[in-house]
């Protein structure tokens, strides 16, 4: 009761506050008696991706704890696993603001971030930190300012600093709001960046003794060709996993609405059925070879069936979880285990 209404004044206050108060307060109340308001019991539904072991199926997308700063609490919440990053090397700014705009009609985001985050090196510090058992995928990008045939070398960065400290680590190439970044996911500089990692990864398992699996973020604004050479890239590398899928660039789905017209990323909602065929595409190319993590418009537990049933092994929420809050994690599983028990 308390939650619903701290979940609702926050849904009337400017976005990108109300974002910041929550973490803050959940950074704060984490592993303190504080953490009962939002800790929930739920189930056991485990499930085994890319060797990992996740106590249920459904994890915090990337980009809502892009500094690591409230790991246990969403681990308190019942979340099967979380993402953490976008992380750059360097630590940046982002995009001017306002950069986040809520069309609550359709239970949409839109944004234009840009990655701010504090670098790589404060999220090993929070890493280090954490104290529950939680899986943590850190998601990594490149830093705005360095030029696109050097973002490679930001990768690698990232990655040999968060490689002991990650249990998989996802290669985002589909932010809309860093320049140039999509057009890794073509051709020869796609084929150089997957090769690339995954030298490294091999070098850092033989090092560490630890295989730290990698997941590929695509964007949903593809058409099948272009789908269909990413597949055939990630079979081609042994990608260990492919998330599916970013924000869109589409507006047709908010057409008219305040904010629609503002330059970002569109998620939530609206992004749920080109987000799922894009899912359906993979899993036809890819079989059972390559796990793909679902996300993009889960406001329910029926709509996290379809991605499962679209082929996703594990599924993810950002939107949905800032309008429905923890009570969407708890759904989604009593909708998957109804399903996985026959009611
Ligand atoms: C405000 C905001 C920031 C985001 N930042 C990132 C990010 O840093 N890295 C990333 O890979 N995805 C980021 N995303 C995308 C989400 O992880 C997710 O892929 C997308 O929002 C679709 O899921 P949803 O419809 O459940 O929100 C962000 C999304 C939002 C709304």
């Amino acid at each position: 009761m308390l939650l619903n209404l701290a979940q609702k004044l926050m849904l009337n206050i400017d976005p990108e506050s109300a974002h910041n108060i929550t973490l803050g307060s959940l950074s704060r109340s984490a592993n303190t008696p504080l953490q009962r308001l939002y800790q929930q019991h739920i189930p056991n539904l485990p499930v085994s991706v890319m060797g990992l072991n996740f106590p249920n199926p459904v994890g915090l997308a990337a980009g809502l704890d892009k500094d690591g700063m409230a790991i246990d609490a969403f681990y308190a919440m019942g979340f099967g696993h979380i993402e953490v990053g976008t992380v750059t090397p360097r630590p940046q700014a982002g995009n001017p603001k306002p950069r986040l705009f809520r069309i609550p009609s359709k239970h949409a985001i839109i944004n234009r971030m840009g990655f701010n985050n504090r670098g790589v090196d404060h999220l090993v510090m929070r890493l280090i930190r954490k104290q529950s058992p939680i899986v943590v995928g850190v998601n990594i990008g490149k830093n705005r300012d360095t030029p696109l045939e050097n973002g490679t070398l930001d990768y690698v960065h990232c990655m040999q600093k968060v490689y002991a400290h990650a249990d998989y680590i996802t290669v985002n190439i589909s932010s809309p709001n860093t320049p140039g970044l999509r057009s890794l996911q073509y051709g020869d500089l796609l084929d150089h960046l997957l090769l690339t990692l995954k030298e490294h990864q091999h070098q850092l398992a033989q090092k560490t003794g630890r295989y730290v699996p990698l997941a590929l973020k695509i964007a949903p604004d593809l058409k099948d060709a272009e789908l269909e050479k990413i597949a055939r890239a990630l079979l081609q590398h042994k990608f260990d996993a492919v998330i599916a899928t970013n924000t869109t660039l589409a507006r047709e789905p908010v057409a008219g609405l305040k904010h629609a017209d503002q330059a970002g990323g569109l998620s939530g909602a609206p992004l749920l059925k080109s987000a799922t065929d894009i899912v359906s595409a993979l899993h036809q190319h890819l079989g059972e070879e390559i796990p793909i993590i679902g996300v993009g418009g889960i406001l329910s537990g029926e709509d996290a069936l379809k991605k499962m049933t679209a082929g996703a092994k594990l599924i993810q929420i950002y939107s949905g979880f800032i309008y429905r809050g923890p009570q969407l994690v708890k759904d989604i599983n009593t909708v998957i285990s109804g399903v996985s028990s026959g009611v």
